[in-house]
């Protein structure tokens, strides 16, 4: 007896398609969009999430650092939420196990949304809407637990599927040459030993200056911080290059401005060799096809 197994196309690639749907509470996410979007839960009623992660900038901030409540400077760049639930961990040096765990970070920083979680609470209960939309999909008054909740839902539902790559991967199309040229020479050059999998990045830890020490301008807490291990100092979790040419400045500390300098940077530091022109070109042209849609649910589809 013959046995056929097909595999998708990409089953030997190490890059995977962003799904074309992912499975999330509806209902959840429409309020966790509502929480995401309103400044009302921080401390001078100034700051939202998406005060940081704008959805017109790739779900990131096109500032090198963020500002909080009071105009306060933090000290990294925040990273993109699209497609943050495909990470393994989430924060630059992954202290937070997943998206609800995260959501818990900002509202209480200092320097970010500054707010203690019983102030969220009065102001949920006193507001008609949400009071009425929590007690409907929780069956009970807002708590601040399921806050974090609804806005972790919401966030699943910040996917951005079908850019050119993954429709390549999927055989659907082909590469231009240029782009068939990036895509080998990111293999080949070794980048995608740590830019890999379904966030071409988001799943494993890696130093920065691998090869070649990097020194960055100010401390910020890396591994090290968390587990105390020497080999640790200077690691990160690795970020997802999707929608990369929307989410400029580059590296946690926002340093860097454009994309080839971003590459420049990466090769030397972590390759131990430095890129030619024709290399980078290639490379950009590559990661251009990893602009996906926007998601759905910001606009309001269902
Ligand atoms: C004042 C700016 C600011 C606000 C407000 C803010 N964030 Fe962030 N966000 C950041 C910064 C900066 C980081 C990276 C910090 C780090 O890694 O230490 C981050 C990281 C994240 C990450 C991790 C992504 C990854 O790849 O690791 C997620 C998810 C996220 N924020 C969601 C949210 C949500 C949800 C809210 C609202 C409850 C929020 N943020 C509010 C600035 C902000
Ligand atoms: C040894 C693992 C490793 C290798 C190899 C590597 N990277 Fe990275 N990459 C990282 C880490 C870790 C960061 C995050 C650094 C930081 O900001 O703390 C990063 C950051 C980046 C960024 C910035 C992303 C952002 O959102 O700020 C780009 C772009 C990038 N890498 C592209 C590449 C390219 C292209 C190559 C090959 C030339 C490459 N990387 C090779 C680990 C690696």
């Amino acid at each position: 007896m013959l046995l056929f197994i097909c595999f998708p196309g990409w089953a030997d690639e190490p890059i995977k398609p962003i799904p074309l749907k992912v499975d999330y509470d509806k209902a959840k996410a429409e309020l966790g969009k509502m929480l995401f979007l309103d400044p009302q839960i921080s401390s001078d009623n100034s700051i939202s999430c998406h005060s940081c992660h704008d959805f017109d900038h790739g779900g990131a901030d096109p500032r090198p650092v963020s500002i909080g409540v009071h105009g306060a400077k933090g000290n990294a760049n925040a990273p993109a939420v699209y497609n943050a639930y495909f990470n393994f961990r989430q924060f630059w040096n992954g202290r937070a196990k997943d998206l609800k765990d995260q959501a818990n970070g900002p509202i209480h920083n200092p320097v970010e949304m500054d707010m203690i979680p019983s102030d969220i609470e009065k102001y949920l209960e006193q507001n008609g809407y949400y009071n009425q939309a929590f007690r409907t999909i929780y069956n009970h008054p807002p708590t601040y637990d399921d806050m974090l909740d609804a806005i972790a839902e919401f966030e699943k539902a910040l996917f951005t599927p079908n850019c050119k790559f993954d429709r390549y991967l999927r055989k659907e199309i082909s590469l231009s040459a240029s782009e068939a040229k990036g895509y080998r020479l990111f293999k080949t050059l070794g980048c995608i030993t740590c830019h890999n999998g379904i966030n071409i990045g988001g799943n494993s830890f890696q130093k920065f200056g691998l090869i070649i020490p990097y020194r960055w301008s100010a401390k910020f807490p890396d591994r090290y911080d968390i587990t105390h291990d020497a080999k640790d100092k200077n690691v990160y979790k690795v970020p997802t290059l999707r929608n990369i040419t929307l989410t400029a400045p580059y590296f946690h500390d926002g340093s860097v401005a454009t994309l080839k300098e971003a590459l420049q940077k990466m090769a030397y530091h972590n390759l131990g060799f430095e890129l030619s022109e024709e290399e980078i070109v290639a490379i950009e042209t590559f990661l251009k096809t990893l602009t996906g849609e926007r998601p759905a649910i910001i606009d309001g589809a269902p």
